[in-house]
């Protein structure tokens, strides 16, 4: 008992000399920027809130501007994006030493899913469902780029997505606010590892605040229009999470939101971020968007979007010079409180104090660590792992895949066989060394052992010739198995690649038609950086898997589960349509007043005379080589009074021949509630390793935060009434119901 005491007693100590000495950080660095910023001039301030992009490596629409050395050496910028590698940020930090104040520099980056080794993009990596992986990936991004002199990532993007039109979808975690959140804690926590200060950590950029991923039709920076309970409930989660993990900047968004520019939107950034939330960090516009709050129609001139942006709480500004050339003016004309430059300063140098900068400007700018750190074969074998991990087996009759060991040949088939910088999908960084990601082809190759590997391209991606159609139906012919890899370019999925239509592009379903008829049997991976239609291709192939883009190891990944070394076991984060006119198609849909089958067309229901509205592949869908039993669900207390928690359990055994992974969901139906809840909304999951005959009890606990929402008047509540529980392997393939009763 003594001893329990004093274990207790050690660890409140602990805990109280732990809080104390981050409280005494946090007033040490506090007195620093205070008294760094008592000593600024007006312009030096202003100077802190004016980022510029090096003209080399360039992500969005550059002003070219020969003055950008003589301004950082007046002190006229505090931030520098694009620029990366020890040497390069060395020596502009330098310039920045020259200021009379010496503050020196953030160097940014879109580290989005990897530095020096490419990972899985993000859409991909939310396939895998796996938490830790996701961090991993995150971690080694954030110690390749730290080691190369970057100190902030503008990652994670966290916006919801319900339209694969919009390209961005790829740079994102789908559609689900609930797997959003965990993605985005996930990550934050990766970039920032044990927190800023430490050399493997950067600072996290949760974005773009916000509801950029709803423009209207599926265009990059369209107008957003919905409802604040919407806003709330679906698309603000994500970051409300990445504030909550610590996440140190945000960023804002193009996109308006009902009338009101993200850069310029006051409700958004004071009063839900830094007001609700208490964030302490600081936000910087997107690229050029405080500028562009002109052709938007909300300012008449840089003047004005330049006060509406510091007056809203859009802290830096990425690009556009509006900071740099009214601010001052702004002030001496009374339009701005020099209170909220101030503001926005001491956010940005209390960064800068805390990544350490001020004791060691080029800490981050070490070659001898760069060498060290880039390069590294576990950071490659951590890609290979995470692609594994992300591919998701849309289809399997007959089992075809794995590929069996009576296959003595197979023809490899299609425009993305021998692809190799398509891999790396968009947001890929290729600094300096040209890194050749390993393709299907050598990915097979390396593993076919003696098994006969043959190529024919057969068409290209994106245009109308069929004139290879006949070489690749010979060799088809010629083959026991033939695999076809189509899909889009990394190109066609990205910012700024909405896309009408997401049908396969070119001809390449009529390829697969073509090589089909072959009668032999086929396999079709699919690469792409969002969901395509390829609804033929769905029905008539038996195997089917979506690869996405899968970064440095892409072909090794790939192989590894085409030959049985890696059980699939990915799902999918986003639904698939099958037309882009079921588009805005999920799965938390609201059930209407006439809801009908979700499978069958016509009739006096919600759905369509010519395609059922049910999507081609849902949210949360994913095959693997063996099978899963659910059975014994079992509900500890079905009535839930205030403070009660429920514990939902349930048996789920491996019934096949083979190890393998399940992502068992579970989802929750609020039946009755004003405003309507959703037919159901994923409220918990587990990723469970099972060896063929394997049982384990999962358990899930539902609590009265699971149960509640946000009403018409963003009140967050549960509402007492029944709820009912669904259990599966999809949000549409559920092995197990029951219910449960919320009494007050
Ligand atoms: C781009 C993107 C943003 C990115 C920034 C800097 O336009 O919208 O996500 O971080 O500019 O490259």
């Amino acid at each position: 008992m003594h001893k329990r005491r004093f274990c207790l007693l050690a660890a409140c100590c602990f805990l109280f000399f732990k809080i104390d000495a981050q409280q005494s950080t946090v007033d040490s660095t506090d007195k620093k920027v205070k008294a760094l910023l008592v000593k600024m001039t007006l312009e030096e301030k202003i100077g802190q809130l004016n980022q510029y992009s090096n003209d080399i490596k360039v992500t969005g629409p550059i002003t070219v501007y020969d003055s950008k050395l003589e301004d950082i050496a007046k002190g006229k910028v505090g931030s520098m994006l694009n620029v990366s590698g020890a040497i390069a940020t060395r020596e502009m930090q330098k310039v920045a030493m020259k200021s009379r104040l010496k503050i020196p520099l953030l160097f940014g980056l879109d580290v989005i899913h990897g530095y020096r080794v490419t990972f899985p993009i993000p859409l991909a990596e939310a396939a895998s469902w796996d938490m830790d992986a996701i961090e991993r990936s995150a971690r080694i991004a954030a110690t390749e780029a730290s080691a190369s002199g970057v100190h902030w990532t503008f990652a994670p993007m966290v916006d919801i997505a319900r339209d694969p039109r919009w390209g961005r979808v790829m740079e994102g975690a789908g559609e689900d606010p609930y797997l959003g959140s965990l993605i985005a804690t996930a990550r934050v926590k990766g970039f920032q590892g044990k927190g800023l200060g430490n050399l493997d950590a950067v600072m996290a950029c949760a974005k773009h605040f916000a509801a950029y991923g709803a423009a209207i039709g599926g265009r990059d920076y369209n107008s957003v229009d919905m409802s604040l309970h919407t806003l709330w409930q679906v698309y603000l989660p994500p970051f409300k999470a990445a504030a909550a993990a610590g996440a140190a900047t945000f960023m804002n968004s193009f996109n308006d939101l009902n009338g009101i520019p993200a850069t310029g939107n006051r409700y958004l950034q004071r009063d839900i971020l830094k007001g609700k939330w208490g964030f302490k960090g600081f936000v910087v516009s997107d690229w050029g968007s405080v500028g562009e709050m002109i052709p938007h129609g909300y300012a008449a001139d840089k003047y004005e979007a330049a006060e509406a942006a510091i007056t809203a709480g859009s802290d830096m500004d990425m690009e556009s010079r509006a900071y740099t050339e009214n601010l001052k003016k702004l002030v001496e004309d009374g339009k701005v409180n020099e209170a909220l430059i101030d503001d926005a300063v001491y956010r940005i140098l209390y960064k800068k104090f805390e990544l350490g900068l001020f004791d060691d400007p080029y800490r981050f700018s070490d070659e001898q660590r760069e060498k060290q750190v880039l390069d590294k074969p576990e950071h490659q074998e951590a890609a290979r792992d995470m692609g594994r991990k992300s591919i998701v087996l849309l289809k399997n009759q007959h089992s075809l895949l794995p590929v069996s060991s009576s296959v003595k040949s197979i023809a490899l088939i299609g425009p993305l066989v021998k692809a190799e910088k398509d891999m790396k999908g968009f947001w890929s960084i290729d600094w300096g060394k040209d890194e050749r990601p390993v393709s299907l082809f050598e990915g097979i190759k390396q593993q076919a052992g003696r098994i006969k590997i043959n190529f024919a391209k057969g068409c290209n991606i994106n245009d109308s010739s069929k004139a290879g159609f006949a070489e690749a139906i010979k060799l088809a012919r010629s083959s026991d198995l033939v695999i076809i890899a189509a899909g889009e370019t990394a190109d066609m999925s990205g910012e700024a690649k909405s896309r009408a239509n997401i049908h396969l592009p070119g001809v390449q379903e009529d390829l697969i038609k073509a090589i089909h008829a072959t009668g032999k049997p086929v396999v079709v991976i699919l690469m792409a950086g969002r969901p395509l239609v390829f609804n033929w291709t769905a029905e008539h192939v038996p195997s089917i898997l979506y690869t996405w883009w899968l970064g440095s190891q892409a072909g090794n990944s790939i192989a590894d589960v085409l030959f049985g070394k890696y059980n699939p076991s990915g799902k999918l984060p986003i639904s698939f349509p099958r037309s882009e006119g079921q588009i805005p198609v999920y799965y938390n849909y609201l059930n209407t007043g006439r809801p009908g089958p979700e499978e069958e067309a016509g009739g006096y229901n919600t759905g369509y005379i010519d395609m059922p509205r049910l999507p081609q592949y849902v949210f949360g869908h994913g095959l693997s080589y063996t099978t899963f039993e659910y059975k014994d669900l079992t509900v500890s207390k079905s009535q839930l009074m205030t403070g009660d928690a429920a514990e939902i359990s349930f048996v789920l055994t491996n019934t096949g021949k083979v190890s393998g992974e399940e992502v068992a969901q579970l989802y929750l139906r609020d039946v009755v509630a004003q405003p309507i809840r959703p037919v159901k909304e994923l409220k918990d999951f587990q990723k469970v390793f099972l060896k063929p005959g394997e049982s384990k009890k999962i358990t899930f606990k539902i609590d009265r935060e699971k149960l509640s929402f946000y009403d018409s008047e963003l009140n967050w509540i549960a509402q007492p009434g029944k709820f009912d529980i669904y259990i599966g392997s999809s949000s549409k393939d559920i092995r197990l119901q029951g219910n449960l009763y919320l009494q007050q």
